[in-house]
């Protein structure tokens, strides 16, 4: 067992990594300035979405497993390891936002007083950690009061506990012996598959590779899978774009594409692009990090700019539809979140269409299951339910914008029935093509013709 401070653990890697810790059976200090969040988090409540987070965070704090509080010199004083978890948003040029990491990083600086491995979970751009390492340096001595370490998340949203107990992979990257001993120490409940409370996604079989690096390839690793991960939606949308064009069938493709053990058919969706709040920010931030070096990343600049025209693209297939004036044209958009599974709407592509279509007079509705009350908190103006039936009935446009399966269960007829038959743009093949043509509803699917 060891005591473990996560500062920004009530943010979306940080509560996480928390949870996931002290579930492991390590003593946790969750440390946070949202004091809203705290005292959610104090009663078992979460703000940030995540499946099954809520009962085993109830259960971790009936046992104290792990406690919140405000104050980040407490976490220090409970710790002999420190997680930053805080975020690193962009900067109007791309660049990583580190203010947050060097705040945190200023006040280690006069609170660390025993060795503590200090742990960078924050995706964070090459070269942080030696930016870290500088600033604890000038009050206390690497190796003997302090290591640093990179340790990259993997977590998607919505799936961030599965992301966490069930890793395709665990990296860290440190020069410190002692401080590579330390985190082996801290994941091997996670190896052995041992928790302190039931935890359904732990599969003891399965083993998790444990990869051991330098901090410079640990952070690099992390901006390469999320810069792939970007390209691969691109790519397909790229793909998609020019099958419309030819006349094929973006489905089939996928699949025939998929059984090349190479390539594998998972993550090749195409949609209105890549939104939330990482892919776009971290390949700004590897873009910058390459021109910063005298390297041009052609490639990912290609990646960046397809996803910007994807959202033209489905303008586009609306303005086609209904004409190129869509003052006061209902428009129902299913999917508000920046995808299915999750109520974070940071960086939405559906909400970025929502402002082009209201900027241009549209009378818009929006449907999603879990982030209807964030949505309309960051858009005021946006009408916006989880009643279905409500958003579809009267729309002249339906656009389906996330995958979201009760999307492919929608009663076709019953949405005839009230009289208007809508044009239907099916963003991510998930709605019933065959209902929707036996109902005579004219419909486009992005990157199948006809
Ligand atoms: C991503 C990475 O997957 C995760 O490993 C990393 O730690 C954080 O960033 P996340 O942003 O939560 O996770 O969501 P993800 O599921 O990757 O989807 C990102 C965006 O790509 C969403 O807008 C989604 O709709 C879109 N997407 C995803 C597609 O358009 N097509 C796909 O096939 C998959």
């Amino acid at each position: 067992m060891t005591n473990i401070g996560v500062i920004g653990g009530a943010g979306y890697v940080g509560l996480v990594t928390g949870v996931g810790l002290a579930a492991l059976g390590h003593k946790v200090t969750s440390m946070d300035l949202d004091q809203e969040r705290l005292a959610m988090l104090r009663t078992g409540k979460s703000a940030v979405y995540e499946d099954g987070l809520e009962s085993i965070l109830s259960r971790l704090n009936e046992i104290e497993q792990i406690t919140f509080t405000d104050d980040q010199s407490e976490a220090v004083r409970n710790s002999d390891v420190l997680f930053i978890a805080v975020g690193t948003p962009s900067l109007s040029d791309g660049a990583a936002d580190l203010s947050a990491v060097i705040a945190v990083a200023e006040q280690l600086r006069d609170e660390i007083s025993e060795y503590t491995v200090v742990v960078v979970k924050s995706t964070v751009p090459v070269g942080t950690l030696n930016v870290v390492t500088d600033i604890l340096s000038q009050k206390l001595t690497e190796g003997e009061d302090f290591d640093v370490v990179s340790n990259p998340e993997f977590l998607r949203e919505g799936s961030g506990l599965i992301d966490f107990f069930a890793p395709s992979r665990i990296i860290v990257g440190a020069a410190s012996e002692r401080a590579k001993s330390v985190l082996r120490e801290i994941y091997k409940p996670l190896l052995d598959g041992t928790t302190v409370v039931d935890i359904p996604w732990i599969d003891s079989a399965c083993e998790i590779p444990y990869v051991e690096t330098d901090a410079t390839s640990a952070q690099l690793t992390k901006y390469a899978a999320n810069a792939y991960l970007a390209t691969r939606i691109s790519f397909i949308n790229e793909i998609a774009g020019i099958s419309e064009k030819v006349g094929g069938n973006i489905d089939d493709i996928v699949e025939g594409l998929g059984l090349d053990p190479r390539i594998g058919s998972g993550y090749l969706q195409p949609g209105i692009g890549f939104g939330g709040p990482c892919l776009d920010k971290d390949l700004r931030a590897l873009i910058t990090v390459a021109r910063e070096n005298y390297y041009d990343p052609v490639m990912f600049n290609g990646v960046l700019q397809r996803n910007e025209l994807q959202l033209r693209e489905v303008i586009n297939k609306i303005t086609a539809a209904v004409g190129p004036s869509l003052y006061q044209k209902r428009i129902a958009l299913l999917g508000l979140a920046f995808k299915e599974g999750t109520n974070d709407v940071r960086h939405s592509l559906s909400i970025r269409l929502y402002r082009v279509l209201r900027d241009q007079g549209a009378s818009v509705i929006g449907h999603d299951l879990l982030a209807v009350d964030e949505a309309t908190e960051l858009e005021p103006d946006l009408e916006a339910t989880s009643n279905l039936d409500a958003v579809l009935n009267g729309a002249e446009v339906i656009v389906a914008l996330n995958s979201d399966s009760v999307y492919a269960e929608i009663d076709w007829p019953q949405v005839k029935l009230a009289g208007i038959s809508p044009y239907i743009v099916d963003t991510r093949g998930i709605l019933d093509h065959r209902a929707l043509t036996s109902n005579d509803l004219i419909f486009d699917v992005l990157g199948s013709s006809g």
